[in-house]
């Protein structure tokens, strides 16, 4: 297998209507064979049209199975441009040694606009005025209708949204309590509740920006909302599962809970053709959305420059950097020396052989970086030789028992 080669004759499909703006920025890095497919493909279309590609860009439609990645011959890396990455068997994609990237925090700020719109519109009874005018009703009133501003905001999760969330809501007057398992350095007058029940306790809007681990599962449970203050209202966007959708909709239907936004369900459908089922479907005072929260054009254009770019560092450097199933590297530029990648099974004296090979030769190894993860090792060599002695030194490392693969960058 070629190994070493020009940026010209690296051949990128990008499946699914992914952004232009990846591939503006992979032809504005010498990246000129961009093959774009508007939709997913059919799989034997897919399997032929990523057969001799060196990278694949997909979305969340494309399932890059283990026997899709049976098809590649040439596989180097895979790009999500999206925040998932279950479409992709990242087991068999590091078994190959393929990093996969993707682009978690491309749409932050789209989550948190729609967050901040949401609190708003709950606290004006928007969704219920909303759905009666539809009717031919006209509930004019001021009747449970209050502004946000010197409302107390309970933030669940003070990550990237959930501290964005918060800047945005100070900006509006509101007052920011946060819960959060790790010690959070707060944003503006934000102040960390003493623990959930104290935020639930004193928020009048509770927003939930956790990922879904087995702690977050149902973590917003009957005991939990009923924790909360009456008339309060709760906001998920975060994960389906995070929430019981049930005690929801009965804290609902008893009116101790005001209302509600829902973005994310623990089933949803798979496609706008399967009808969406939910519990709280009946309550006109429940903004549903369905899992739109990052989706937004700028989100897009983000996340084809984010996940473009994790690439070409990637394909011109080494560098590994939030790579999902891969050692992470983070690596210098290597002007005036050759740069060699060799990625092995994780097995002990794996170092001493590779370094034997340099000191056979007579060569000296400028820089050197090591990262292990799991059963996979990650080395990269930077030398001085020329192209014709840095090919022979590859050709040497690739020999090793437990090389996965090898790589020499121009
Ligand atoms: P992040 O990783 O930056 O922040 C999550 C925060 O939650 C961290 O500070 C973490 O310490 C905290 N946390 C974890 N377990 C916790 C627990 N048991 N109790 C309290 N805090 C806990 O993640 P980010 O980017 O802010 O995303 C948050 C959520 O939003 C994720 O679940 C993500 O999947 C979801 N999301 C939803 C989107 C949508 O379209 N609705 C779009 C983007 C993200």
């Amino acid at each position: 297998m070629k190994t070493s080669f020009p940026r010209k004759d690296i051949k990128i499909v990008l499946l699914e209507g992914i952004h232009q703006s990846a591939v503006d920025a992979l032809n504005a890095a010498g990246y000129s064979q961009v093959e774009r497919y508007e939709k997913a493909l059919p799989r034997p279309d897919l399997f032929a049209a990523i057969a001799d590609a060196h990278i694949i860009g997909l979305r969340s439609r494309t399932q890059l199975d283990a026997e899709a990645i049976g098809h590649t011959r040439r596989l180097l890396a895979v790009g999500c441009f999206c925040i998932g990455t279950n479409q992709v068997d990242l087991h068999q994609a590091r078994e190959l040694g393929v990093p996969v990237f993707n682009a978690p925090y491309s749409n932050t700020r789209s989550v948190a606009e729609l967050v901040i719109a949401e609190a708003i519109l709950l606290m004006r009874r928007v969704p219920e005025r909303n759905a009666s005018c539809h009717r031919g009703g006209w509930a004019k009133s001021a009747e449970g209708s209050y502004e946000v501003r010197s409302k107390t905001l309970g933030i669940v999760g003070y990550g990237h949204i959930g501290t964005q969330v918060g800047v945005l809501a100070e900006a509006l007057g509101m007052h920011v309590l946060y819960h959060d398992i790790e010690a959070k350095l707060a944003l503006g007058n934000a102040a960390p509740a003493h623990n959930l029940d104290d935020l639930l306790a004193r928020a009048d809007v509770v927003t939930l920006h956790v990922p879904a681990t087995p702690e977050t599962k149902g973590m917003l449970g009957a005991g939990e909302i009923a924790r909360m203050r009456p008339g309060a209202m709760l906001i998920n966007a975060s994960r389906g599962n995070v929430v019981d959708i049930e005690a929801l909709a009965a804290a609902l239907r008893e009116r101790r809970l005001a209302g509600a936004a829902v973005d994310v369900f623990p089933a949803e459908p798979k496609s706008r053709d399967e009808e969406f089922h939910s519990a709280l479907r009946e309550f006109d005072n429940v903004l549903l959305t369905p899992h739109v929260g990052g989706s937004t054009q700028e989100a897009q254009f983000n996340i084809g420059g984010e996940v473009a770019s994790k690439l070409i560092r990637y394909s011109d450097n080494g560098s590994t950097l939030s790579a999902v199933n891969f050692p992470e590297v983070n690596l210098p530029e290597h002007v005036g020396s050759s740069r060699l990648l060799h990625i092995h099974h994780n097995v002990p004296g794996m170092l001493s052989r590779i370094n034997e090979v340099f000191s056979q030769d007579g060569i000296n190894i400028n820089g050197q970086h090591l990262q292990t993860e799991g059963g996979l090792g990650y080395v990269v060599l930077d030398v001085s030789a020329s192209e014709q002695q840095s090919e022979h030194l590859r050709e040497q490392l690739a020999a090793i028992p437990g090389t996965v693969r090898t790589r020499l960058l121009y």
